[in-house]
C-alpha cells in the first residue's frame, strides 16, 4: 500500500533526513586509513543521539549496528567491526534515523585516498545516476522513468546495475511500497504523484551484476569480488519537482 505524505509530514521528514545528512558528513570525515568501521557506527549513533534521533537500523529485522559500511566489493548491508580502513579503498556508509515517528534514509560511498582510476569512474558515475534518476521524480512522469534514466546512465558508462536490490517508499516506516527499481523491468510502473517520497538508492558494480549474500546474512558483495558503488538519498515529490530532504542545508 502506498501512502502519500502531507506537507506536514513530509516537514518532519526533512527533519529526520537531515539528521541523517549531517550524520554522513561528519562520517565523511573520519574516513581516513587506519579507522576501523567500528569507530564510525559509534560516531554515527553519538551524533544521531546529541541531534534528537534515534538509529533506525539497529534491530531493524535483527540488524546487529546502527551503521552499513560496505567496503570495495561488499555492495550493501556490510556490518561495522574491526576491519581497518585502507589507502585505496571505498566505504558505502548508509545510514537511517528514526525522527519524531518518521524515517529518513541515506548513503553514499567514500573514496579512502587515493582510488584506482575505473573505481573513481564507478562512484561518480553512481553519484550522476542518483541525481539524474532523482530529475525524474516530478509528478505525472512513471517510475519506470526514474529506472530507465539510472539504467542507461550506468550500462552507457560500461558498469551494470543491481538487480537484486533497489529503493523504497518511506515514511512512518523504513521501506514502504512502492519497490524502486534501478533497471527497467515490465510495464511503466507507478505514476508519481504529488505527496510520495522516496529513498532512491542506486548500486552500480565495475564487473558481474550478479551478487550474494555472506554467511553473516546481511553483507551483499558483488559474485565476481569487483568493485561496487551505492548512493541515496530520500526524496519527496513535490509539485515544485523533486526535494532532496536528506541534504544538509
Ligand atoms: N538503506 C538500506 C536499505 O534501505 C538500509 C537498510 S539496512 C538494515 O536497504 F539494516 F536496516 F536493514
Ligand atoms: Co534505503
Amino acid at each position: 500500500m502506498i501512502s502519500l505524505k502531507s506537507k506536514r509530514e513530509i516537514g518532519i521528514m526533512a527533519e529526520a533526513s537531515r539528521i541523517v545528512a549531517e550524520v554522513l558528513q561528519e562520517l565523511r570525515e573520519h574516513c581516513k586509513a587506519g579507522v576501523s568501521t567500528l569507530e564510525l557506527d559509534r560516531i554515527a549513533e553519538e551524533k544521531t543521539v546529541k541531534l534528537g534521533g534515534q538509529p533506525a537500523f539497529k534491530g531493524y529485522r535483527g540488524y546487529p549496528k546502527s551503521l552499513c559500511t560496505s567496503i570495495n566489493q561488499q555492495v550493501v548491508h556490510g556490518i561495522p567491526g574491526h576491519t581497518v580502513l585502507k589507502e585505496g579503498d571505498v566505504i558505502g556508509l548508509d545510514f537511517g534515523v528514526l525522527y519524531k515517528g518518521y524515517f529518513g534514509d541515506a548513503a553514499v560511498t567514500v573514496p579512502i585516498g587515493a582510488i584506482d582510476p575505473q573505481t573513481e569512474r564507478l562512484l561518480q558515475t553512481a553519484e550522476e545516476c542518483l541525481y539524474r534518476g532523482i530529475e525524474q521524480l516530478v509528478p505525472s512522469n512513471h517510475l519506470s522513468d526514474f529506472s530507465r534514466v539510472v539504467q542507461n546512465h550506468a550500462e552507457s558508462n560500461g558498469f551494470s546495475v543491481v538487480k537484486e536490490f533497489g529503493g523504497h517508499g518511506i515514511g512512518r516506516q523504513l521501506h514502504e511500497d512502492p519497490m524502486v527499481l534501478n533497471y527497467v523491468a515490465n510495464g511503466r510502473g507507478i505514476k508519481l504523484r504529488e505527496g510520495l517520497v522516496l529513498a532512491i538508492e542506486p548500486m552500480l558494480n565495475v564487473g558481474t551484476d550478479r551478487v550474494q549474500i555472506l554467511s553473516d546474512g546481511w553483507t551483499v558483495v558483488t559474485l565476481d569480488g569487483q568493485p561496487s558503488a551505492h548512493f541515496e538519498h530520500t526524496v519527496a515529490i513535490t509539485d515544485n519537482g523533486p526535494e532532496i530532504l536528506s541534504k544538509v542545508a
